[in-house]
């Protein structure tokens, strides 16, 4: 069990150094000790259903390339609020819709807490704590991204 840990450890340790190139934005983009988010974020692109949206997942930051994330955009977050069906509603889609047709070019990125959500309110209302924290966690990694990839590109 020690051993196992022991090179759990030494692959966590190992990975930011893969590949040189990558190195100041693997640094980067280390997850700061204690975060765990609850929530995701997922990049809205054409169409009227949460499936087509491309998921960006904090502190990895492929996520941002496959999604085409554009760093030079403005940022746009669309957060829901408290749902006791677990649905994506379609509000939500036409909002990124309108933003998008209104502004061009826009990074509109959507907040799913519905795990957090989909409880009796004064729980969920607790919850979206959480989700300020996770909604900082992610605007924070954005920034240093935005950065690096101003570095870098
Ligand atoms: C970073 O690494 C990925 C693969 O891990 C590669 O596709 C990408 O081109 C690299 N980026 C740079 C700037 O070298
Ligand atoms: C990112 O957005 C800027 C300004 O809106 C644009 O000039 C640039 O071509 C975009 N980059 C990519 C890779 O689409």
């Amino acid at each position: 069990m020690r051993v196992l840990s022991a090179l759990l450890l030494m692959t966590a340790v190992a990975a930011p150094v893969r590949g040189d190139s990558n190195f100041t934005a693997e640094t980067h983009s280390a997850p700061p000790v204690k975060t765990v988010l609850k929530s995701s974020f997922h990049l809205y692109r054409e169409g009227s259903v949460f499936e087509e949206t491309c998921a960006v997942v904090p502190f990895r930051s492929e996520t941002l390339h496959r999604c085409a994330y554009n760093h030079s955009d403005p940022l746009v977050m669309i957060i829901h609020g408290w749902k006791i069906n677990g649905l994506m509603e379609t509000w939500i889609f036409d909002l990124a819709h309108a933003l998008k047709a209104r502004l061009g070019r826009v990074n509109v990125l959507i907040s799913d807490w519905r795990n957090l959500a989909r409880q009796p309110y004064p729980i969920a209302a607790k919850n979206s704590r959480q989700v300020g924290r996770d909604v900082a966690a992610l605007l924070k990694w954005l920034e240093v991204m935005k950065i690096v990839n101003a570095n870098v590109f």
